[in-house]
């Protein structure tokens, strides 16, 4: 079982992942408009990977005995700018998850809850590789400038990412 206090910033962090899957869903329908349809390809994937992410504390609440309970999503911006602005915004959201995650490691830890900080141990981990994921791409983005060559090679790179669901009893 969890406290009252750890089910309510369980269930607010339910919905930053369902905020983030809104977010990237939106990235991928305008990298599809502006024509990047590898990087709309990468955003889609993401969107699938956080719509994971939000089933993980969905489960987990109830699994604890807890309700599940979803809250409102923000919409997202409609206009992102460039594919570097894209991924810049991506790092920062990311950066805010990150902080939200340790924030409710030390939520776990204050309430002496081990079962929820082993939880969240997947989560501290998963966060460390998207941000890695992110700088690399930024790194890539930065080098190649505004070359539309450059641009397009990064484009088809990312067209290669592919969604892995999670196996079965892991989500
Ligand atoms: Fe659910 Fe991108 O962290």
């Amino acid at each position: 079982m969890i406290t009252k206090k750890m089910a309510q910033a369980l269930n607010s962090q339910l919905d930053k992942e369902l905020y983030s899957a809104y977010l990237y869903l939106a990235m991928s329908s305008f990298a599809t408009y502006k024509g990047l349809k590898g990087s709309a390809n990468w955003f889609m994937v993401q969107y699938q990977e956080e719509m994971t992410h939000a089933m993980k504390f969905y489960d987990y609440i109830l699994s604890q005995g807890e309700h599940a309970q979803l809250g409102s999503i923000a919409a997202p911006p409609a206009e992102f700018g460039s594919l570097l602005m894209m991924f810049e915004q991506t790092l920062e959201h990311e950066k805010f998850i990150t902080k939200s995650i340790n924030e409710l490691v030390e939520v776990a830890m204050s309430e002496k809850d081990h079962a929820t900080q082993i939880f969240l141990q997947w989560f501290v981990t998963e966060q460390i590789e998207e941000e890695g994921n992110d700088n690399e791409i930024i790194s890539k983005l930065q080098l190649v400038g505004d070359s539309g060559a450059g641009l397009l090679m990064i484009d088809a790179e990312l067209a290669t990412r592919i969604f892995t669901p999670p196996a079965a009893g892991q989500m």
